[in-house]
């Protein structure tokens, strides 16, 4: 491990997949590599490896990982008590061992503002989302009245869609006292990671989180209040921006969504992914290393694998 690299270094070295020969096969999700390690236990790999619309760029963004699993870090940290967290070990800038859960098939997503695919809904002049009210009279990016509770399926393929409250009971994907514990927590996770935005001068605008059982307890498992989970404005300014309609400052992946957009890759059948410029990557990278040091408050100190896959063979052993 070395702190001391060039940009070159740092392009190339990007852990797009991990291959360790001793190990079981992982689970490959789009930004996970998952290894089971017991009956109890997961080595969870956060890859460098950048989602939008669905898709998996082909080119990946230095050290991204390691900031995303330290934030997930700093972020469980700030919230384990209110609810069990799936942290175990942070092995490494970029591993987490955690514990196994079974996973609650539902995406549990809170808003607090008309932002991002409520206000493609709204848009529309559809005024329920999953099965909840929105209020007349809104703006892009106005606060709701309250929070509101907008869960999704977790789909094996393809999209999550959008589910209510209600749905999710009849359809007994979830047993009712286990969904009034997760809402419960959902909503105190969101005050949580709302206070902790807001003492950094951001605002969390809305947030996924996915729960799991371990041995019959509610856990928090995957990411929280990261910036890939999650959208925040900046504080600053806000109520100005929302009075001259100018839009608001996005942080999180808002930036590569709009690059995208402007090389005409919305995810839409036909259209073809771009390739992202290193220049472009190193961009990114910046950002991403920025919103860490919003949130934390501590300085991102990346640190540069040239041999990754030994390393991980190591810990993993
Ligand atoms: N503690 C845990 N126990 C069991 N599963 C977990 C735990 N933490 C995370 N997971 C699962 O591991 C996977 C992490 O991979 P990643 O976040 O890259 O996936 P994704 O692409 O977002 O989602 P998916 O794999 O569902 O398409 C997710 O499916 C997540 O639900
Ligand atoms: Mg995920």
């Amino acid at each position: 491990m070395s702190s001391d690299f060039t940009t070159h270094e740092a392009l190339e070295h990007c852990i797009t997949h991990t291959d360790v020969p001793a190990l079981p096969e992982p689970y490959k999700g789009k930004v996970r590599e998952v290894y089971p390690l017991d009956n109890d236990r997961l080595g969870i790999v956060v890859t460098d490896r950048i989602s939008a619309f669905d898709h998996i760029m082909r080119q990946a963004i230095p050290f991204k990982g390691q900031i995303l699993n330290q934030l997930a870090a700093f972020s469980f940290e700030k919230v384990k008590d209110i609810v069990a967290t799936h942290i175990i070990d942070v092995l490494h800038p970029n591993v987490t061992i955690a514990k196994k859960c079974e996973t609650v098939p539902i995406e549990v997503v809170v808003r607090a503002y008309l932002t991002g695919h409520a206000w493609r809904v709204y848009k529309s002049d559809e005024r329920t989302l999953c099965g909840v009210e929105m209020p007349d009279g809104l703006n892009e990016h106005d606060k709701f009245p309250s929070p509101i509770l907008t869960p999704a399926t977790k789909a094996l393929e393809g999209h999550d869609e959008d589910i209510s409250e209600e749905e999710i009971l009849s359809r007994k994907i979830v047993e009712p006292a286990l969904w009034n514990e997760i809402k419960e927590a959902a909503f105190r996770l969101f005050e949580r990671g709302t206070k902790v935005a807001a003492e950094q001068g951001l605002i969390l605008v809305d947030t996924k989180y996915e729960f799991g059982l371990y041995k019959g307890e509610l856990t928090l498992i995957d990411e929280v209040h990261t910036t890939d989970s999650s959208r925040y404005f900046y504080k600053d300014g806000y109520e100005e921006r929302q009075a001259k309609g100018e839009g608001q400052k996005q942080l999180s992946k808002e930036f590569l969504r709009e690059w995208l957009m402007k090389h005409d890759f919305q995810g839409l059948e036909g259209q073809t992914l771009p390739d992202l410029p290193d220049e472009f990557r190193m961009e990114v990278y910046n950002r991403y290393a920025e919103l860490f040091e919003m949130l934390t408050g501590n300085k991102f100190k990346p640190v540069l694998e040239k041999n990754f896959n030994k390393t991980l063979g190591e810990i993993l052993r």
